[in-house]
């Protein structure tokens, strides 16, 4: 049997099991992608977040070439780590195998986009939905419905087709879309969530504290649309 045999054959396996320590980047180290069928699940991750990460980057080339500024700030992308794929498993109740990660779990492949202005987002999104090989599975838009604590951003789950040398496969994708403003209070936000053993009134009043800030920020971005439009129509 050669190795593209064997990654086959493990793949179609649902019982092969999910290696649970260390992170990707210790893992493709360590492993041989001929042989190791959770090194060949996340080089497919991988591979998805470089093709959809490649569209972003060409739309954000072409709609520059409209008016003159990159409508995409920043792109950063990430792999589950394999810890974190055990963990969603187990608290779902669900085998903790390729089969069931690749069935089950929507977020292995995770992509970024931060925009500079928010109707640049929605204007992003229309561009790359429109793609052929782009489908739509969940739409969820936290910009126009901020969550109760203030998170804003887009959030999309589509699937994509890669090509490996042993055919096609559909692989999901999470994208998250979001201004700099929302990215700056998410990601202060996320850090201050993690501090733990704070008395109850306290964390409630923070709680409001991060939300109002959230407000402000929304309203930044709504100022700062303004300008440029105004910008936009001087120069008409
Ligand atoms: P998960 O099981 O966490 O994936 O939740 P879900 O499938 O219900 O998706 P949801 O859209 O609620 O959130 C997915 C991701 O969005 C999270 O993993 C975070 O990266 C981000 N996110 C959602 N809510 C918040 C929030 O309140 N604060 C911050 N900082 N990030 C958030
Ligand atoms: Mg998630």
């Amino acid at each position: 049997m050669n190795g593209n045999n064997q990654v086959n054959a493990a793949l179609s396996d649902p019982n092969v099991p999910l290696q649970a320590d260390g992170n990707i980047d210790q893992m493709l180290q360590q492993l041989h992608a001929d042989f190791d069928p959770v090194y060949n699940m996340l080089m497919n991750y991988q591979c998805a977040i470089m093709q959809v990460e490649t569209k972003f980057n060409i739309l954000n080339n072409r709609l520059s070439m409209q008016d003159e500024q990159n409508p995409i700030e920043s792109i950063k992308s990430r792999v589950k780590s394999l810890d974190s794929i055990s963990r969603k498993l187990e608290k779902l109740g669900l085998p903790i195998t390729i089969d069931a990660a690749e069935e089950n779990l929507r977020d292995i492949a995770g992509v970024r986009v931060v925009c500079s202005f928010v109707d640049d987002i929605y204007r992003i999104e229309e561009n790359f939905l429109a793609q052929e090989d782009i489908t739509l599975v969940t739409r969820k838009d936290y910009i126009s419905n901020p969550k109760p604590g203030g998170y804003r951003s887009l959030h999309l789950v589509v699937k994509t087709p890669i090509y490996t040398e042993i055919g096609k496969k559909d692989m999901f994708v999470e994208i998250q879309m979001r201004t700099i403003a929302m990215d700056f209070w998410a990601s202060l936000e996320h850090k201050l969530r993690y501090k733990k053993n704070l008395d109850p009134r306290l964390a409630e009043e923070l709680a409001e504290e991060l939300k109002s800030c959230a407000e402000e920020s929304a309203k930044l971005d709504v100022k700062m649309l303004r300008i440029r439009e105004r910008i936009a129509n001087a120069k008409a």
